[in-house]
Parts: C-alpha cells; structure tokens; sequence
C-alpha cells in the first residue's frame, strides 16, 4: 500500500502503540484521522500530527458508528483502518465484573468487527483499501490470569484471518499485528501492572514502525519483537508441550 495520500483512521490513537501509530502513518504521508477517549491527550497528537480527532468511546454500542460517520464526513473515505484501541483485565475469572467483561468484548473485539464492517465495503468498491488490527500473542496462546482478555485477542485473530480469506480478492489486505509485552499505560490502565523480568518491554514506537512497514509491504501477520513466532507456533505444532512449558513459566 502506498501511505503516501492515503487517508488512515488509527483507534486508540490518544496513547502508547496508537500514538505512535499515528505519528507514524503521518510521517509517512498520509492523511489522518485519530481516535480515542481522551479529548484532551487527543487533541496534543492531532495537532502534532496535522490529523483530524474524533474521540469516542468504542465501548458504547454505537461508539464504532459514530466513528465510522464522522470520520467520512470529515475526509471522504479511509484508506488504512488501524483498530488499535483495546484494554485488557488482569486476575481471577472470578473477580472479573460482567460490566468489565462485557466492555471488553465490546472494545477489543466488536468495535474492530464493527468497524470493518462499516469501512471495507466502500474499500472493495475503490478496490484499494488496508485493514490492520492490533492484537496480542495473548491472543494466540492465552496467559493465566488473562483469560478474558485473551480471548477478545483470539477473537481479534480470527476476524483477521478470515477477512483475509474474504477481501484478497478485491483488492482490501490484512494485517493481524502481535504484539507481546509493550512499554505503554495499558498496565496502569488495566489497574496491575507488568511484573515479570522477562520479556523486557519494547517501545510502542517499535510496534509503530512494524505497522507502517506491514501495511506498506502487504504483510499479513506480523509478530512484534519477531521471535514471539516461535511460541506462537509451537502453540499450533505441539499444543501439550506448549502447555506444559506454560504452566511451568507462565
Ligand atoms: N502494552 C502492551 O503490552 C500490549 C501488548 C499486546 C497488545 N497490546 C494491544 O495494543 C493496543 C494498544 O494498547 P497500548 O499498549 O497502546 O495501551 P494504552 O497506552 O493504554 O492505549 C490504549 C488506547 O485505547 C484507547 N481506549 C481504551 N478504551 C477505550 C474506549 N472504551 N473507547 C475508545 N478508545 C479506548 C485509549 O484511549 P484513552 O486513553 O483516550 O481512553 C488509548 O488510546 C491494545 O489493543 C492492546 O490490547 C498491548
């Protein structure tokens, strides 16, 4: 895809992966428009990045149509859709509350899931378009502890492979990008923090740039730092051992 003139809508464009997203697909010469919940956090990166901010709560059931309208009226069409925006919960199942349980779902998976659903169609009818969704390799081995979480995740991968099948065909690509531990507020946020000594965290301006690339080189999954394909794919080749060296070190 050429960024260059293309027009981008980033989700959680307000802080960590999506800000450096946003920065990113600037840099590269596209138009923008940028998402999140907090007006203010915003309005710094839209000024900084010449884009246009929409902030929604993709959470409320009609936050991705809201989105979708506003950002084509603002610029007409959306070349890249980055769904980036997400949150996770961290503990018991539970203590997980339904109402957090729910959020979830609806930020992580559904509004993705909505957003595409709203964007590819004029995409396919251009036959020019990019759909990248933000995921996590707790989407693609689940953790302890997360189970909620990682199932939007594995959700996530699955809406990214099997639009991957739907649109090649007309001329919409798809990126599933895997993130593993990122160093962004998504652990305050998430209200526990990241504890472990390893994997070291990686700067989101790291994850940034292996959008950027994948969507200007037509990649379709894309694992953030590379090796994360390693467990992902012994997870697929041989789930009990997987599962045994998880419980031991997970
Ligand atoms: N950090 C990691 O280690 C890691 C690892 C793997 C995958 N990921 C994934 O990467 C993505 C970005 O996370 P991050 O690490 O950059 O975390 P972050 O810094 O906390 O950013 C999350 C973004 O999502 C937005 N958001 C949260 N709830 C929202 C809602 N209800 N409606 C609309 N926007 C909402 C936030 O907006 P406001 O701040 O304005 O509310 C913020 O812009 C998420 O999908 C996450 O699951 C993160």
């Amino acid at each position: 895809m050429r960024l260059a003139g293309a027009v981008a809508l980033v989700t959680g464009a307000s802080s960590g992966i999506g800000e450096a997203t946003a920065d990113a697909v600037a840099a590269a010469g596209s138009k923008l428009v940028v998402s999140g919940r907090d007006a203010d956090r915003l309005a710094v990166v839209a000024a900084r990045t010449g884009a246009i901010a929409v902030p929604v709560n993709l959470a409320d059931p009609d936050g991705p149509d809201r989105l979708a309208a506003a950002a084509l009226a603002a610029v007409g069409r959306v070349d890249l859709l980055v769904s980036n925006a997400g949150a996770g919960w961290a503990g018991p199942i539970g203590e997980l509350s339904a109402a957090t349980a729910a959020d979830m779902v609806m930020l992580n998976l559904l509004a993705p899931m909505q957003l595409a659903r709203m964007l590819a169609p004029a995409m396919a009818e251009r036959g020019y378009g990019r759909l990248v969704f933000v995921s996590s390799i707790a989407g693609a081995t689940g953790v302890r502890h997360e189970a909620a979480y990682a199932a939007t995740k594995a959700g996530v991968n699955n809406l990214a492979e099997s639009l991957s099948y739907e649109l090649s065909g007309q001329g919409i690509g798809v990126t599933l990008v895997l993130p593993g531990v990122v160093d962004t507020p998504f652990f305050r946020s998430r209200g526990r923090p990241y504890e472990r000594r390893w994997p070291v965290p990686i700067r989101p301006d790291r994850v940034a740039r292996a959008i950027v690339d994948a969507a200007a080189r037509d990649r379709e999954v894309v694992y953030v730092p590379g090796w994360l394909r390693f467990p992902a794919w012994l997870h697929g080749v041989a789930p009990g051992t997987f599962r045994r060296l998880a419980s031991r070190y997970s």
